[in-house]
């Protein structure tokens, strides 16, 4: 190595060290323009080498400007590394990249249903109202007009916890707390969960059921029809007929269930409908006088009406699903879709 190829290195090593000190962007600044700049030591040494003999001047441009490179690329990898924030020199985080995107759960399809179906209601100045799963015999049958060993009870099969107590079958126990409390005139809905002994395509032993409930004077059955015929053709986005069919249950009197037009078929008849071309949606009637005897209601002021529909069927009516298990298993491949 030649002597001057010596003094390079020597700047070099000098420049280097310098660059460990230095405490800020400033501090680096100066120090390349010391070494680099017009004046600087490394830029003099290369305007030098022309004095240098012939023979030796190759060797010296070489080395000074590999060194000249070398030391630009350390005076800028530190200008950059002390003009980032402390908290992000040590884990080389570049805080400027876009995050990773975080996986977005869905509202589950039944959730989505019982809340439109609420909000309906909520419009049409119903109140929410709510009641225990786990229910005694007088709130489930007895008050309902649907004394022990009645024949109506075996409409539910019943999950019974004790001789008294059960997991209540129906919503209908809601209405029975609320009388109970409150005095007409009341309008309320009642959204929950219910259970019974029961499991295939269509039915699961737990479902989701919202309970309606009217207490007024001069409350009709046509009050009841215009109510719910609003609500099915607001559910649904499809204009919707419907029909009220006959029917009986010991708390409604009279009672009917509530058909609509099948949204598969239109009314041709298909499997969906078993051919009949109607789908049932909900049970309703006005209330028993019974029912307003029990909750010490005076039967010759007040009347009203009550209905109870399964969330899960109008939910499956309402997004063509035809296996009602698909609601409980949590596939997100199904749940995603909503
Ligand atoms: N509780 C009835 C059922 O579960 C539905 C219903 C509610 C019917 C209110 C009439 C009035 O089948």
């Amino acid at each position: 190595m030649t002597r001057l190829n010596q003094t390079i290195e020597a700047i070099k090593s000098e420049a280097l060290a310098a660059l460990d000190q230095a405490g800020d962007p400033e501090a680096v600044k100066a120090l390349s323009v010391k070494y680099l700049g017009r004046k600087g030591l490394v830029t003099l040494f290369l305007r030098n080498i022309t004095a240098l003999p012939p023979e030796e001047r190759p060797a010296a441009g070489k080395a000074a400007n590999i060194i000249k490179q070398e030391l630009e690329a350390s005076f800028q990898a530190a200008e950059k590394r002390l003009s980032t924030p402390g908290d992000q020199q040590e884990s080389g985080i570049d805080v400027t990249l876009p995050g990773r995107p975080a996986p977005v759960g869905t509202l589950h399809p039944l959730t989505r249903i019982n809340r439109r179906i609420c909000d309906i209601f909520n419009r049409m100045g119903f109140n929410i109202a709510e009641g225990p799963e786990v229910e005694n015999d007088y709130h489930n049958f007895e008050a309902l007009n649907i004394p022990k060993n009645h024949p109506a009870r075996d409409m539910q099969d019943t999950f019974y916890v004790s001789d008294n107590i059960v997991l209540r079958t129906h919503t209908s126990p809601i209405q029975v707390r609320i009388m109970e409390k409150h005095a007409p005139p009341i309008r309320v809905v009642a959204p929950g969960k219910v259970y019974r002994c029961d499991s295939d395509l269509t039915h699961t032993p737990m479902f989701h059921q919202v309970e309606g409930l009217l207490v007024d004077t001069n409350v009709s059955f046509g009050d009841l029809k215009g109510i719910l015929t609003a609500f099915v053709q607001e559910v649904f986005d499809v204009k919707t007929s419907l029909r009220f069919r006959p029917s009986f249950f010991p708390f409604t009197e009279p009672s009917a269930e509530v058909d609509i037009l099948c949204v598969m078929c239109r009314g041709k008849g298909c499997k969906v409908c078993s051919h009949t071309g109607w789908l049932e949606v909900m049970g309703c009637g006005m209330v028993h006088p019974a029912v307003f005897e029990n909750v010490g209601y005076d039967t010759s002021k007040y009347n009203g009406f009550a209905f109870g529909m399964g969330v899960e069927r109008i939910a499956m009516l309402h997004y063509g699903i035809n296996d009602i298990r698909l609601f409980f298993e949590g596939d997100v491949r199904f749940l995603g879709q909503f």
